[in-house]
Order: C-alpha cells, then sequence, then structure tokens
C-alpha cells in the first residue's frame, strides 16, 4: 500500500509522515531529502545550473543510497551519510532550484519508484501523487498558510537556540512556493484524487489521526 503526501515547504509533511508510518508501520520515505542531497553536491562541487552538460555530468557522478537505520531513513550521497548537512536552509533552498531541472528529477525516479514497489510506504514531496506515484491508494495535499508556515519554522529555529528573522522566512518560503509551483517539469500542484487537507487551524494528533484512519479504512475494503 502507498500513501503520498505533496504540498509546499513547511507544511509539516516530514513531522507527520513520519509519525503515520510509525503508527502504521510503514517505511517513511522523504524525497526532499534525495533532491537535498543533489543540491548538497551542486553547493560543494560548484556545479553552475546554467550549465547543462556540467548538470548532466554531476548527475552521473552522484551515487544516492537509501538506508533504514532502527526505522529512520538515512540518505548517503557517494558512500557519506549527509543526513543531517542537507537539512541547512541554504541546501533546502539549493534544493529547489536543482529540482527544476530533468536530469536530476530522471536520476531519482526510479529510485523512489523501486523503494514504493518493495514495501508499504508514505512518500512525501512534490509530485508523488500526481506523477512518481499515480496508483498511490491515498493521496494528501497537505497546506497551510504561508504566515503558519513560516511562524512553524521560526519556533522550530528558536527552540534550537537560534535568533531567526520571521520575515526573512517568510520571503523564502514564498520563494520556494513560487519555485516549486511554476517549474515546467513535474510542478507542486494537488492531484485530482488527492484530499486537500489545510492544517492552518489542525494539531499533529489531528491529522495523524485523520490519515491513519483513511488507510485503515481502505485497507479494510
Ligand atoms: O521537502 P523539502 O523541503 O525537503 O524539499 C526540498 C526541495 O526539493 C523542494 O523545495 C522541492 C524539491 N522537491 C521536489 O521537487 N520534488 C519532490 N518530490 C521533493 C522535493
Amino acid at each position: 500500500m502507498n500513501i503520498a503526501i505533496d504540498g509546499p515547504a513547511g507544511a509539516g509533511k516530514s513531522t507527520i509522515a513520519k509519525l503515520v508510518a510509525k503508527e502504521l508501520g510503514f517505511l517513511y520515505v522523504d524525497t526532499g531529502a534525495m533532491y537535498r542531497s543533489i543540491a548538497l553536491y551542486f553547493i560543494e562541487n560548484n556545479v553552475s545550473l546554467d550549465d547543462e552538460d556540467a548538470i548532466d555530468n554531476a548527475c552521473d557522478n552522484i551515487n544516492i543510497e537509501i538506508k533504514y537505520e532502527d526505522g529512520v531513513q538515512q540518505v548517503y550521497l557517494n558512500g557519506k551519510n549527509v543526513s543531517l548537512e542537507i537539512r541547512q536552509e541554504q541546501v533546502g533552498n539549493m534544493a529547489s532550484k536543482v529540482a527544476a531541472k530533468k536530469a536530476v528529477r530522471d536520476k531519482l525516479l526510479s529510485l523512489q519508484r523501486d523503494i514504493a514497489a518493495d514495501n508499504n510506504v508514505i512518500m512525501d514531496g512534490r509530485d508523488i501523487g500526481t506523477f512518481v506515484l499515480p496508483n498511490a491508494e491515498i493521496k494528501i495535499y497537505l497546506t497551510a498558510s504561508v504566515k503558519t508556515r513560516a511562524k512553524r519554522r521560526y519556533d522550530e529555529l528558536v527552540s534550537k537556540g537560534e535568533s531567526p528573522d520571521i520575515n526573512k522566512i517568510e520571503a523564502d518560503i514564498e520563494q520556494r512556493d513560487y519555485q516549486d509551483m511554476n517549474r515546467e517539469i513535474a510542478p507542486l500542484k494537488q492531484a485530482d484524487d488527492a484530499i486537500f487537507l489545510d492544517t492552518s487551524d489542525m494539531n499533529i494528533e489531528q491529522v495523524v489521526a485523520y490519515i491513519c484512519n483513511l488507510t485503515k479504512n481502505k485497507s479494510g475494503d
């Protein structure tokens, strides 16, 4: 069984998907982490986004592996565990840019489909319900207002001891939304058969319970 969760940056996809995976005993597949790993490679190797040959070349030299250690997804870039490094803001912003490149998307597609073919997965990203897993049994489009998403991100950074600028976070989110929704290949949009969930006024437990119930009802069909 496959659950697809799509939505904009900061909607809470990974938090929700991890909890649903735990409750249902599914594998959680974070596709954003794969794009982030490629972005990290581009940053570390100064790959220009304007140079299609350099991008093709980089894609040939990148090996992404997904492993599960104690049930948690770990991403390896050319043999190195980059799961923590890829969480930096700068890497997320670059990921949104590299994700618009066809060579990059082609590279990750089969990896994502193969994992879903072999396991019960809950996979989150931007194009999972529309493109990667069009036959997923459950599809959710998870979103929240820009203000809510920026405030959540702000609170998260404050809790880590940082002093972020909320206006800058809001501007970054708006820019990422624009890039992810307006690119030519596999842009972020709600699949026709996806359920729209605006979590601005819902807490995490409510969203998790909703998706778990939906899945249990579906598997009992
Ligand atoms: O979900 P995230 O913030 O980790 O994703 C980082 C970027 O990767 C996001 O801005 C767009 C891109 N992405 C994508 O294009 N398709 C996916 N399935 C997942 C992420």
